[in-house]
């Protein structure tokens, strides 16, 4: 089964369905496989800092490498390429199929990846940067709901996804946060979204990155044990502008210093170093698993081809049921 829509004539790709560039886990492995399988692969390049362990110019180098002969993108966090735009440059060498750029203004960036031959995502969390991010250029707007893991803001998808789809078109709109299965792929379209942008639900696949400790705890974890909290971003010394929060699985480590940002950051360099430590170990009591509300549909560790199938599959079933379960032809009494 296929699902053609703008964004798959767009991209060029078989099926409705980009794999988020969770920064540190969508590594090139994850996203060749998902290019592979006939959506859109996008490698996490998060802040583009050396000193997360991800992102730097090697870590993208050898990304690429991974990604094998599969047409991939990727993603960095808008703000942090204030600090070092030179990762874009080095990025674009690569001849990314797309760049996804989050969190921030878009215009300085906009040119120069339309320019490189790079389909322009932005990801967007409310109206006015949707607006933002039309007129800039961007050739696909994700509309991201809060209930995405990782970072966001507080607007929810359902909602979210029909305003930004009639604001900004005809740009097309993928839909973000909290869809983990073909239910979600078929509501996402049915909002107007041409594809959506999955994170969480990749997580537990065989080709993401990050330690099998937090694949694990993803998948025995459900939607209720997130939140969103500053206190990792606190504890790793990222500042975050407002309004954005990240949603990740609740720990000891939150439950200690949710809302305590300001005696957190008292603690100094030794609780960072703790805190990078208990991330490199796999601790999951104190280390962050960045996860959104989508966790209750996730319960196995597929390979990532296999879950776009998987996804599509369910979609198209979900779509092609729905008319048979409520749409009655010869109404009784009608
Ligand atoms: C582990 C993790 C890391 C993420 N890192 C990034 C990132 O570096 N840049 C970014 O634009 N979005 C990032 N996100 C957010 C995704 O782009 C996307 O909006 C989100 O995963 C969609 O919601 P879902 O997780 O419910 O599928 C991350 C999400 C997760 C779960």
């Amino acid at each position: 089964m296929a699902l053609s829509t703008a964004i798959t004539h767009l991209l060029g790709i078989d099926h409705p369905v980009l794999l988020a560039p969770m920064g540190g886990v969508a590594g090139g492995a994850l996203a060749g496989a998902v290019s592979a399988a006939g959506g859109l692969g996008l490698i996490g390049a998060g802040y583009a800092d050396p000193a997360l362990g991800f992102g730097s110019d090697d870590w993208v180098r050898s990304e690429f490498g991974k990604a094998g002969n599969h047409a991939v993108g990727i993603g960095f966090i808008t703000w942090a390429l204030e600090r070092r735009p030179a990762a874009l440059d080095h990025a674009l060498g690569f001849r990314p199929k797309a760049v996804m750029l989050s969190f921030g203004d878009v215009a300085p960036h906009a040119a120069k990846i339309r320019d490189a031959g790079a389909v322009l995502i932005c990801q967007v969390q409310t109206l006015r940067h949707a607006l933002a991010a039309a007129a800039n250029g961007a050739q696909i707007i994700v509309a991201q709901g809060t209930e995405a893991g990782g970072h966001g803001a507080d607007r929810a998808t359902l909602p979210l996804v029909p305003a930004v789809v009639d604001a900004v078109a005809p740009v097309p709109v993928a839909a973000a946060g909290g869809i983990a299965d073909g239910r979600g792929l078929a509501a996402a379209l049915m909002l107007g979204a041409d594809a959506v942008l999955v994170g969480t639900r990749f997580w537990a696949t065989r080709e993401a990155l990050g330690h099998a400790n937090q694949k694990a705890l993803i998948e025995r974890s459900g939607g209720d044990d997130t939140l969103r909290t500053s206190a990792f971003d606190t504890a790793r010394g990222i500042a975050w502008p407002e309004p954005y929060t990240g949603r990740a699985i609740r720990n000891a480590f939150a439950d200690r210093w949710h809302e305590r940002d300001d005696e957190l950051r008292a603690e100094g360099e030794a609780m960072r170093e703790r805190f990078f430590a208990a991330q490199r170990a796999g601790d999951t009591d104190t280390a962050v698993t960045f996860a959104g509300e989508g966790l209750d549909l996730i319960a196995d560790r597929p390979g990532a081809g296999e879950l776009v199938r998987r996804i599509v599959d369910e979609a198209a079933d979900a779509l092609t049921a729905v008319p048979g379960r409520c749409l009655d032809p010869a109404p009784a009494g009608g």
